[in-house]
């Protein structure tokens, strides 16, 4: 069942219309990322889920009950609506302590001292940040206060949490090891989360679900591995990795009964099945995907080795193949390459093409007989 339904919502601010029609359903107990640029809609799709924003029509069902609707007027106030969350300010009370901005909705619910105590001591544990309890928010660097209201989540363990940009005041170490903590965190609380980033490391860490946004429209939703290796639009396929996909311009053609692809100068075979007719297309390769060969083999291309950037683990290669940039990533710490010229290849089921004009990604047929579970 899904625990949280947004039905046709739109949503304006004056003549701005922010939410054009919205659609979502988010599975009971799973974490959904929100991932789009800047101005996408993500905050305000959250805030009209919490209630502190209403949308212009629409309807927001919360496990099972129906929170907005603007067809027969109901709005449930953010207070009622059973959430935990935490937004891009993250509004710490400036005149109390840590620990009580932290157990303030458990005292006003009445729980036991000794339950509070507890919950306060593992939150703060959490975080990491025993010690401080005693602090006002205002004695704490920014990230320090973001981790506060994280523990303040951790200590009411709502049903459902909502979180925008938690991790964005933290430096990158820290960023890291809050990422695994809050996914530990989700998989302990079995909390329906809804997650807002415009960070698509945090978004392929983090979520069973990414739901990609733009315009205030959903461009793709689907699991980490789905929107990595099969994204439905240009835009998409851009957004996520890092570094970015490579886009290319080539020309399907058929020639002599095979159907290619012309790039520059060259033919690479087209994969089979490719649904579209001769003409312009886009086709994409990941930087991980590109094969550097040592000698030149029918369906390699000859390379420049311009930029060597070793990140630790793996290493960026910027090459010049054919007049155009070309990204190659490969696993390993290289500080230079041994030829600067090299040979390079672009294996065939690594591809994705898109329609040069509208950007969608041009669908391959199903072998016959292939199963549709697979
Ligand atoms: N209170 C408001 N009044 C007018 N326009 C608004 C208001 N809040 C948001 N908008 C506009 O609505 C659009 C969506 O804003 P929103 O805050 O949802 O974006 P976002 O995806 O969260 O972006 P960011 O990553 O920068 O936080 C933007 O164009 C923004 O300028
Ligand atoms: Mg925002």
């Amino acid at each position: 069942m899904s625990e949280i339904t947004l039905r046709n919502i739109t949503k304006s601010y004056g003549s701005h219309l922010a939410l054009p029609s919205l659609d979502l359903d988010i599975p009971n107990g799973s974490f959904v990322t929100l991932l789009g640029p800047s101005g996408c809609g993500k905050t305000t799709t959250l805030r009209v889920i919490a209630g502190l924003e209403q949308a212009t029509t629409g309807e927001v069902v919360l496990g099972g009950k129906t929170v907005y609707s603007s067809r027969s007027g109901v709005f449930v106030p953010p207070e009622r609506r059973g959430l935990g969350f935490i937004f891009q300010s993250y509004a710490l009370w400036p005149n109390m302590k840590v620990d009580r901005n932290i157990i303030l909705a458990l005292s006003e619910a009445k729980q036991p001292a000794h339950v509070i105590e507890e919950r306060l001591a593992e939150a703060l544990a959490k975080v990491q940040l025993t010690g401080l309890a005693d602090r006002y928010p205002s004695e704490l660097s920014g990230g320090q206060q973001q981790r506060v209201a994280v523990a303040r989540l951790i200590a009411a363990r709502n049903s459902i949490l909502l979180m925008d940009e938690p991790l964005s005041n933290l430096d990158a170490k820290l960023r890291t090891e809050m990422r695994t903590e809050l996914k530990r965190l989700h998989r302990e609380l079995e909390a329906t989360t809804v997650y807002v980033t415009h960070d698509q490391v945090e978004a392929l860490t983090m979520s069973d679900i990414i739901v990609v946004m733009k315009d205030g429209i959903i461009q793709q939703q689907g699991s980490p591995y789905e929107i990595y290796h099969n994204p439905a639009n240009l835009f998409v396929a851009e957004f996520i990795g890092d570094p970015r996909i490579n886009l290319l311009d080539g020309t399907l053609a058929t020639v002599g009964g095979e159907r290619v692809v012309r790039f520059e100068d060259t033919a690479i075979p087209a994969p089979m099945g490719l649904q579209s007719l001769d003409g312009p297309v886009t086709f994409a390769i990941r930087p991980e995907n590109i094969a550097i060969v040592e000698r030149q083999g029918p369906s390699s291309l000859p390379a420049e080795v311009d930029i060597v950037q070793p990140t630790g683990s793996q290493t960026i290669i910027s090459l010049s193949v054919k007049g155009r940039r070309v990204t190659a990533l490969i696993p390993r710490f290289e500080t230079s390459l041994p030829k600067k010229s090299i040979w390079i290849e672009f294996p065939l089921d690594q591809l994705t093409f898109f329609d040069k004009g509208s950007g969608t990604r041009l669908p391959l047929a199903q072998p016959v007989g292939a199963s549709h579970a697979a």
